[in-house]
């Protein structure tokens, strides 16, 4: 063996120590950061992994793995209110990262485009998303608040990165297909949607990506997507690595499946409580006689309640279930309960933002002002990269 390929092979180990020391501190805190080696990664896209990981710069590779204030970026699309799931897997890492990192944080209206077709609505949407990002704790003075479509450079540079992206790629990906099997007419905006995902998340230079589970494939598709254009066109777009957390990943909804709006099995962060309470008295639960003793884990009461309760409320609620001998109504009643005081503040926080639309507004502005300039930048390496422009 000679001298170089030892070093290469320190180097290496060096590495995977490092990236091994981030991922284990983020996941001391209940994170998991789903890296190319251990999420599930799309069918095909295991060649251009390998040179992502493994043939790079080891200088951009350290970057990110070294970096502790990182460029976070997430989106939430404005195509209805946001429910439990959109906050537990995503907002509330948005909130927990804004601190110690540098969030950028946006509304997908041109993703929302895909499925919200009527102006006024699409248009109430956004800032409805916007006020309630605000008032669960989104702090534009530490993070970078911003609407999608008000930065156009993501839009070419979805172009760019389009003529990179092979069919059979977005094929694979869930939203389409999941449309497709059903038989439901799928447009080309829905078919391309990661493209434009992907675009997103490297018009920033995005290296932490917070989402729940069902983002981390497009998550995958972006790091795909970047290694090419790196492959073909030289190192221009930082590959960036999903975030999900452990009890928050996949919030069920009323009806024990995923929480999502598409099936209408949600719960809503804001409005009316009485209603909500309602909701959540309706949600589905086995027909087991009470006095059997249960497996908390299995149940989606439980692991709604685990979302609001602290460790000794869920140890306490936990051997009631492996004890038996209790309704569901009391475990409903005791997830309306913790969950209406804990929106209780932001639901307040709301109501005085609502009277404020000015400074909303102005936030936005001022988001998208910050958010063009750093993209900006990007579409112009990734221009020159390419071979457009002088
Ligand atoms: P969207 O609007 O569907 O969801 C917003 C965020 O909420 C998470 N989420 C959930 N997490 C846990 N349990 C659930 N039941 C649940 N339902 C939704 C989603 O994983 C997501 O993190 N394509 C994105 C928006 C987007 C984006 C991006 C995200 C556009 N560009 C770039 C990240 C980076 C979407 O439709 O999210």
């Amino acid at each position: 063996m000679g001298i170089m390929d030892r070093l290469l092979i320190h180097l290496a180990i060096a590495l995977l120590a490092r990236k091994a020391a981030l991922t284990t501190s983020l996941a001391a805190s209940g994170n998991r950061v789903a890296t190319a080696q251990n999420a599930r990664c799309t069918r095909g896209s295991r060649a251009s992994l390998f040179r992502q990981n493994y043939a790079p710069s080891l200088a951009r590779l350290f970057s990110y793995h070294l970096d502790s204030h990182m460029r976070v970026l997430s989106g939430i699309q404005p195509t209805g209110r946001p429910h439990w799931g959109n906050f537990f897997g995503a907002i509330r890492q948005y909130i927990d990262l804004q601190t110690e990192h540098d969030g950028f944080y946006f509304i997908a209206d041109l993703h929302a485009l895909t499925t919200v077709r009527d102006a006024k609505t699409l248009r109430q949407n956004t800032l409805d998303a916007a006020l309630d990002m605000l008032a669960l704790g989104l702090d534009p003075e530490k993070a970078t608040l911003f609407v999608q479509s008000r930065v156009p450079e993501v839009t070419e540079l979805t172009w760019l990165l389009m003529t990179g992206t092979p069919m059979g790629l977005l094929e694979r990906c869930h939203a389409y297909k999941d449309k497709k099997e059903k038989g439901l007419k799928a447009d080309a905006g829905l078919f391309t949607y990661p493209v434009l995902m992907a675009a997103d998340i490297l018009a920033y230079d995005s290296q932490l990506v917070p989402v729940g589970q069902d983002q981390v494939q497009h998550i995958e598709v972006c790091r795909d997507l970047a290694g090419t254009f790196n492959h073909e066109f030289g190192e221009t777009f930082i590959l960036p690595v999903a975030k999900t957390l452990e009890h928050g990943a996949k919030v069920p909804g009323t009806d024990g499946q995923k929480m999502s709006k598409s099936y209408n099995n949600t719960l809503p962060l804001f409005g009316d409580v009485k209603s909500i309470r309602k909701m959540i008295m309706r949600t589905t639960t086995d027909s087991r006689p009470m006095d059997d003793p249960k497996e908390p884990d299995d149940d989606h009461l439980f692991q709604l309640y685990r979302l609001f309760a602290s460790p000794a409320e869920v140890e306490t609620m936990a051997a009631m279930y492996r004890r038996g001998g209790f309704g569901y109504g009391d475990v409903k009643k005791a997830v309306a309960d913790v969950s209406e005081q804990y929106f209780q503040a932001a639901r307040e926080k709301r109501l005085e933002l609502e009277k404020n639309l000015d400074y909303v507004s102005q936030t936005l502005d001022a988001g998208a002002a910050k958010a063009r300039q750093v993209a900006a930048k990007v579409l112009d390496r990734a221009r020159k990269a390419c071979g457009l422009g002088a």
